[in-house]
C-alpha cells in the first residue's frame, strides 16, 4: 500500500531515554499514512508531539516550560494566518499526570500514554471535533506492538524495543508506574522487525527494554533451552540475520545478568563489548533501602564474571547520589566501588524526590548542597575513568561502523565496538560500512583516527 503524498507537517520533540526515541519514531510511522511528514522545527508544524520523561523533577518541569512556548507559537500562528496547530503530549509524563497537563496548559489538545500511541491517528482525527481526549493508563503493550505499522529506518543503526515495563520497584523510581509491568515481545515479531531493519540497510541494532535482560517471552523454554533462553537466546537468534553485524542491548539490571547472557558475551561475535549495568550505589545499606535486591559485592562478582567471558568489555553504569539516608560513609563506598570497576562511561544523578514513590516519604532527605558536592566528586572520578578508557585505545586499530558525515568536510563519524564516537577522514560511500581505523587521539567524549589499509570490507 503506498502512502498518500505528505500534506501535513509533524514535529516531534523527544525527551528521556532511548525507548522514547524508539516510540517517537514509531509515532511518526503511525502518522505517516495520514499524510504527516516530519519537519525539523515546530514553526510551521500542523501537529507537534512532545514525548516526555518523568524520571526526575527537572524532566517533568521541562514539559511545562516547553508547553508554554508551544502555546505562544500556536496563538501566533492562529493570529497570523488562522493556522491550526495541534499539540499532543506523549510519554511518561502524559501517563503519570495527564489530567494535570490538560488543566495546567489549555493549549494541549490531547494526551497519550506510552502504551496507547498506536491509536494516535484516531485521536488526532477526533480532536478536530472535540478537545480534551486523554488516552493512558491501560497498559496493553501487546496490542500496541501488534498495531504498529512497518518501520522506515533512516540510518545504519536502530533501536528495537523488545521488552517494556518494570516490576522491580526500586524505591526512587517512577518507571513501574509510567510504563506498567514487565512485558516481553515474542521473538518471532522481534526477528521480523530486525530482518526488516537489516533489509533497509541497518547494520547495528540496540535492543531496548526498561529491564532488557529480564526479557522472557511467554513461550520461552527458560535457561534450559539449548540457546539459553531469555535475552541470550534472542541475541543468538538475531546474530544470524545477514547484514546485522552488531547487536547491543540496554538497560540491564544486575540481578537479571544470568550465566547464559554472560556466556553469550564471550561467544557471539556480533554482541558488542559494551555493557550498561547500573549499580546506583556502592553501599549495601543504601542498596537495600533502594530495593535493588543486590549488594555491592554481588555486583562486583557479576562484573568479574563478565570480564572473564569478555576481557575487553567496556562497563557503563548509572549512579544516584544523595538518596535519603545516604551518609558520607555510604558515598565513600560508592567511590570505592567505582574505583574498583573502572568505567568506560557513566551517568550520575542527584536523587530527585518523585511523588508517589516510597523513597519520597523516607526520612533523612539529603540537603541539596551535599548532593551537589557528592555529585561533583563522583563526576570527577567518572570523568577521569572515561578519559583513561578512551586514551587506552590510542594506537589500536578498531572496527568502526560509520554512521554519518562529521562537522568537517570529508569527515565521517561512527562508533567503535565500545560505543565511543570515532571521527576520521573517509569518503561518504563508507557510511554504513565497518572500517578499520587506527586511533590517533582521545578526548573525554570521542576518538579521532585514520583509515588503515587494507580495509575490513571491500570499499
Ligand atoms: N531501568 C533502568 C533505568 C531506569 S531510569 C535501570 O534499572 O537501570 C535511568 C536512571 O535514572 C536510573 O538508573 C537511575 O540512576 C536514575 N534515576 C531513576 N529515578 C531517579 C530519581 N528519582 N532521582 C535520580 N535519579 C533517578
Ligand atoms: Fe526504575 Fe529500578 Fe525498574 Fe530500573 S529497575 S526502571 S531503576 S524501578
Ligand atoms: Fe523517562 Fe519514561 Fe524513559 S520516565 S527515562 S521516558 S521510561
Amino acid at each position: 500500500m503506498s502512502d498518500p503524498a505528505p500534506t501535513k507537517r509533524l514535529f516531534i520533540k523527544t525527551n528521556g531515554c532511548q525507548m522514547n526515541v524508539y516510540d517517537s519514531e514509531r509515532m511518526a510511522d503511525v502518522l505517516a499514512p495520514l499524510g504527516y511528514a516530519m519537519t525539523d522545527t515546530p514553526d510551521q508544524a500542523d501537529l507537534v508531539v512532545l514525548n516526555t520523561c518523568h524520571i526526575r523533577e527537572k524532566a517533568t518541569e521541562k514539559v511545562y516550560s516547553e508547553l508554554g512556548k508551544l502555546k505562544e507559537l500556536k496563538q501566533a500562528r492562529a493570529a497570523a494566518d488562522g493556522a491550526v496547530m495541534t499539540i499532543a503530549v506523549a510519554g511518561c509524563v502524559a501517563q503519570a499526570e495527564g489530567e494535570e497537563i490538560m488543566r495546567r496548559q489549555p493549549a494541549v489538545d490531547l494526551v497519550v500514554g506510552p502504551q496507547a500511541y498506536h491509536q494516535l491517528h484516531e485521536l488526532i482525527a477526533r480532536t478536530h471535533r472535540a478537545r480534551g481526549e486523554r488516552l493512558a493508563a491501560d497498559f496493553a503493550p501487546q496490542e500496541k506492538f501488534d498495531a504498529l505499522p512497518q518501520r522506515r529506518p533512516g540510518g545504519v543503526t536502530a533501536f528495537l524495543t523488545v521488552q517494556e515495563g518494570c516490576d522491580k520497584f526500586c524505591t526512587f523510581c517512577v518507571v513501574p508506574y509510567t510504563r506498567g509491568g514487565e512485558y516481553s515481545r515474542a521473538p518471532q515479531a522481534i526477528e521480523a522487525e530486525a530482518r526488516d531493519l537489516a533489509a533497509h540497510g541497518v547494520r547495528e541494532v540496540t535492543l531496548l527494554g526498561q529491564n532488557v535482560n529480564a526479557y522472557s517471552p511467554p513461550n520461552d523454554q527458560g535457561p534450559n533451552d539449548k540457546e539459553g533462553g531469555g535475552l541470550a537466546a534472542l541475541v543468538r537468534r538475531l546474530a544470524k540475520i545477514p547484514g546485522l553485524d552488531r547487536i547491543r542491548y540496554t538497560t540491564s539490571h544486575p540481578r537479571d545478568m544470568d550465566e547464559a547472557l554472560i556466556a553469550a558475551h564471550g561467544e557471539v561475535a556480533e554482541l558488542m563489548p559494551y555493557l550498561h549495568l547500573p549499580v546506583q550505589s556502592g553501599s549495601d545499606r543504601i542498596l537495600k533501602a533502594m530495593n535493588r535486591a543486590h549488594t555491592a559485592q554481588s555486583y562486583l562478582k557479576t562484573i568479574a564474571a563478565i570480564r572473564a567471558a569478555r576481557p575487553d568489555i567496556a562497563i557503563s553504569g548509572d549512579f544516584i547520589v544523595g538518596f535519603p539516608g545516604e551518609r558520607d560513609s555510604d558515598f565513600e563506598a560508592t567511590l570505592a566501588l567505582v574505583r574498583e570497576v573502572g568505567h568506560a562511561s557513566a551517568f550520575s544523578f542527584k536523587y530527585s524526590r518523585r511523588p508517589g514513590t516510597p523513597a519520597a516519604a523516607m526520612p533523612g532527605q539529603v540537603a541539596e548542597a551535599v548532593k551537589d558536592e557528592r555529585l561533583a566528586r563522583l563526576n570527577a572520578l567518572l570523568d577521569a575513568q572515561a578519559r583513561a578508557f578512551n586514551e587506552s585505545q590510542v594506537g589500536r586499530v578498531l572496527p568502526v561502523l560509520f554512521e554519518r558525515k562529521g562537522r568537517h568536510p570529508g569527515q565521517l563519524i561512527g562508533r567503535s565496538p565500545y560505543l565511543q564516537a570515532v571521527h576520521a577522514l573517509a569518503p561518504d560511500r563508507m557510511i554504513g560500512q565497518i572500517v578499520a581505523v587506527r586511533i590517533e587521539a582521545a578526548a573525554r567524549m570521542s576518538l579521532a583516527g585514520a583509515l588503515v589499509q587494507p580495509q575490513l570490507e571491500p570499499a
